[in-house]
């Protein structure tokens, strides 16, 4: 989601309203405003883009202080009543918010006498800031002990009726301050003010910005004078959070939208997830076969997930391409799970796989990003990724979220369908705990990276190998870089390359190679070593724990020990290595010639 906000001088309508249509590539299915000038917020908000707010809105305003909000739906569908701003009762504070809420149903449960009036987990905060007010906090002290109850990553802005400026606070979630000639902006990013100051704080976790003439900072209750820095970047650059590409950026986000997918979903010491799936423990019980349908890199994230499932919840589970699904004879939705998996939720491949299951009697679930989107519309019940929306037509942080959603949701069928003990599925939860910080540490491994990726960009062809969990990783990153660097790259089954692919590898054919847990890596050795017999160049991504046995090679990469998971952190090695040999040679990367990013045709 995308927040704004400006007090100073002047109308502060246009310098929000424009500020959201900069951060729309933030969120876009549902938009709004509260404007305060001298009275109670003037709240307007409407499902759909900016466009539809700014129709919405009025033409021009008297308030100088306003408060804005696009909208990417985590917690309830992209309706009127869900968009931002939420207000409490009295309909005196309005709040715009970005992140989650992990606790909000607790603390919903702990204000029976407010009235709810959209499903989100937002409008707790202007509810619970309603009590704090009516106990005779100050504004600053409201928001305070508000933001003491809360659990989860966030970030958000309120405004008071009694009130004139901003109060911001961010945890573990973007928010940004601007220092313009007439006033004070607030933003999740530059992008949001850009246009209008250069000069910025940023914010650091648990601070409460205070936006009135002037602007205050409080850090550990302590007032802090933040530092101010002058934004260098052009402007196309700045909507891209100073990455040349959305691809980069989205690459590099995924520590943040991982936490984002499993924050409120773990139960680490009980061994168990809490996800909202409305399939009974019975249904669960009963199945035979699970099916995943699915096209591109989500079709990979099937993969790696039916291979989770047949482990973690003792089921027969399958995956197939969403074009190629196709069968005679009934389903029993008793005995088999159809699941689509599908970042946009409007693959055209996928939809009609889907509904051929489902005509076919089979339950059916929807594995996706966006809330609202067809096929949610479709199946019986949807579990979302949270990834955030992703503008880069080559799919990164999706992926990741989808593959640890699906984790998830493996531990979660398992457990209910008694196949995974407690202690095995905490040590799991715990990996999936860990992974955003093992994604963050490939990450910090970029420039060693693109080096490689100036060294070999001019190869041949490039084999990506890996086995079991590590085996739809090699199909993924060969498909990454064969979409946005045009080179020949494939993905083979470590010990298939001996059944043929093995004629195709010399000296000028890298071989990237995935020797993590969870993928039989001291058997990879062995084809590592084929490989190298034939001359060809070795990267590998492996454990960083190491293994004695490990043959040496070209480059190394290590990747932080996370079970089950490491596979997925190996990922990210692939991703950041197709993108710099695309950037190498040049190319469109966000735009890769001939693909489309959602594909709504068979
Ligand atoms: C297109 C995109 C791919 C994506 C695939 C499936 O081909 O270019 O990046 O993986 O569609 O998309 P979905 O939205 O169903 O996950």
């Amino acid at each position: 989601c995308g927040i704004t906000g400006y007090v100073g001088d002047g109308d502060a309508l246009a310098p929000v309203l424009d500020g959201l249509r900069n951060l729309e590539y933030r969120g876009y299915d549902s938009a709004g405003i509260a404007l305060v000038d001298g009275g109670a917020p003037s709240v307007y908000k409407t499902s759909g883009e900016v466009d539809a707010l700014v129709a919405a809105a009025p033409d021009e305003s008297e308030a100088n202080c306003a408060i804005g909000h696009t909208r990417w739906s985590t917690h309830g569908p992209p309706t009127d009543t869900n968009a931002h701003p939420h207000t409490d009762c009295t309909e005196k504070i309005a709040v715009v918010h970005n992140g989650i809420i992990e606790n909000y149903e607790t603390l919903q449960a702990d204000l029976d006498d407010h009235t709810f009036t959209s499903e989100t987990d937002t409008e707790v905060i202007p509810h619970l800031l309603e009590e704090r007010r009516a106990a005779g906090d100050a504004h600053v002290e409201a928001v305070q002990a508000v933001t003491d109850r809360l659990d989860g990553s966030y970030a958000f802005c309120v405004v008071f009726e009694d009130f004139e400026g901003i109060i911001a606070v961010r945890h573990d979630s973007p928010l940004v301050v601007g220092h313009g000639e007439t006033g004070a902006y607030v933003a999740s990013d530059v992008t949001g003010f850009l246009d209008r100051t250069r000069q910025v704080s940023y914010l650091e976790d648990n601070d409460i910005a205070v936006l009135d003439g002037d602007v205050t900072v409080y850090r550990d209750g302590e007032r802090i004078d933040p530092a101010i820095e002058t934004i260098e970047w052009e402007a196309d650059a700045a909507e891209k959070g100073g990455y040349e590409h959305y691809m980069r950026k989205e690459i590099h986000e995924q520590p943040q939208s991982l936490r984002q997918t499993i924050a409120g979903r773990l139960d680490v010491d009980g061994g168990d997830v809490d996800l909202d799936v409305s399939l009974s423990e019975e249904q669960l019980q009963s199945l035979d076969e699970i099916e995943f349908v699915a096209c591109g890199t989500s079709y990979y994230a099937g993969l790696y997930a039916a291979r989770l499932f047949e482990t973690l919840a003792d089921v027969r589970a399958s995956v197939t391409i969403a074009s190629e699904y196709d069968f005679g004879g009934g389903r029993d939705p008793w005995r088999t799970l159809t699941v689509a998996v599908t970042q946009s939720g409007e693959t055209a491949d996928t939809l009609s796989a889907i509904r051929a299951a489902k005509q076919a009697g089979a339950q059916t679930l929807a594995v996706t990003n966006t809330l609202g989107s067809t096929v949610t519309r479709e199946v019986d019940d949807s579990v979302f990724i949270r990834a955030g929306p992703e503008i880069g037509v080559a799919a990164t942080k999706t992926f990741a979220s989808q593959v640890a959603t699906l984790a998830l949701l493996a531990v979660y069928v398992g457990r209910r369908r008694n196949a995974l003990r407690a202690g095995r599925a905490s040590t799991l939860l715990e990996n999936l705990r860990a992974l955003p910080g093992a994604v963050q540490q490939v990450l910090d491994n970029e420039p060693v990276v693109e080096e490689l990726a100036d060294t070999y960009a001019d190869s041949e062809a490039f084999f990506f190998i890996g086995r079991e969990l590590a085996y739809p990783v090699a199909l993924e990153g060969a498909l990454k870089l064969k979409e946005i660097s045009y080179d020949h790259a494939e993905g083979f089954a470590a010990g298939e390359l001996k059944h043929g692919p093995l004629a195709l590898v010399t000296e000028e054919t890298p071989v990237l190679a995935s020797l993590t847990d969870g993928s039989r890596a001291e058997k990879t050795h062995s084809n590592v070593k084929e490989v190298q017999a034939r001359g060809a160049p070795v990267i590998a991504a492996a454990s960083a724990d190491g293994d004695g046995t490990r043959p040496a090679v070209d480059e190394q990469l290590p990747v932080p020990n996370i079970g089950l998971v490491e596979p997925l952190a190996a990922n990210v090695y692939w991703q950041l290595f197709a993108y710099h040999v695309a950037a190498n040679k040049g190319r469109p990367i966000d735009k890769p010639r001939n693909l489309a990013k959602s594909v709504t045709v068979e």
